[in-house]
């Protein structure tokens, strides 16, 4: 490891992370989950009913997350509303959670996720994921997995993980890479895999490796916050 990193944390160390469950206490299911500087809240409804009637699905139910930034939770302010970056990043947060729910279970319905950036500093997508795996467990919903996730990154040739927008925006040597990825904890299987960047495909091994490194430790950090909540509400 050549790259220092500026705040001190070793290559494969996350951000100090924290995770509580029941944050929004009108919803089937919440949490909250932050890496360091970077907070997000998910809140689960349903599963319910779909509408409109002909979006219905016979054999299984629908995961509808909305992702998106609160305006202050960047320098920038963020403009309100839908954008090309929110749509992406509720569309992939989707597709990282629904293979861990039975979603069979619930034929014509739709469970609806909503996640929200409180304060961004990179990463947002990865806590949100792992924000809204922890909510859909809090709402009683049948999932073969909690869901873990983290961004690996490369700063000029050395890999780290969970970046911080500092790090995101490093241009030295072959700049920064951000490959944010999500697993299943209980099997291990990948069901998210993103690229910012570049990256020799001979290295992808040691990105998956260091990944299924560190999202044990995402995993026992959600499990406490999910056993500190008995019957939906915190202790
Ligand atoms: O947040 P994540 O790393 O999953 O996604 P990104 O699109 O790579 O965004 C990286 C970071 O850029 C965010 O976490 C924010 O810190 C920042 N950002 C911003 O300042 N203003 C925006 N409108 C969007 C992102």
């Amino acid at each position: 490891m050549a790259v220092k990193r500026s705040d001190g944390r070793a290559f494969d160390e996350v951000r100090e992370m924290s995770a509580k469950v029941g944050v929004i206490p009108n919803a089937d299911g919440s949490a909250l989950f932050a890496f360091g500087n970077t907070i997000a809240i998910a809140a689960v409804y349903g599963p319910r009913q779909l509408h409109p009637q002909h979006m219905q699905n016979p054999l299984k139910g629908y995961l509808r997350v909305n992702y998106d930034l609160m305006s202050f939770s960047v320098y920038d302010r963020k403009r309100p509303g839908p954008s090309r970056r929110s749509s992406e990043i509720s569309k992939v947060t989707e597709w990282a959670l629904s293979p861990a729910i039975y979603l069979e279970q619930f034929p014509n319905s739709v469970i609806d996720v909503q996640i929200y950036i409180l304060q961004a500093d990179a990463g947002t997508r990865t806590a949100g994921i792992n924000a809204a795996s922890m909510a859909l467990a809090h709402a009683g919903i049948p999932m073969k997995s909690l869901v873990c996730s983290v961004a690996i990154g490369k700063l000029d040739q050395d890999l780290i993980v969970d970046l911080t927008k500092e790090e995101e925006d490093f241009e030295e040597g072959e700049g920064a890479t951000d490959f944010p990825v999500a697993v299943l904890a209980n099997t291990n299987e990948f069901s998210l895999l993103q690229m910012d960047g570049k990256l020799p495909p001979e290295r992808l091994n040691e990105v998956l490796e260091l990944a299924l490194k560190v999202t044990p430790k995402i995993f026992e950090v959600q499990k406490n916050a999910l056993k500190a909540c008995v019957g939906g509400k915190d202790e």
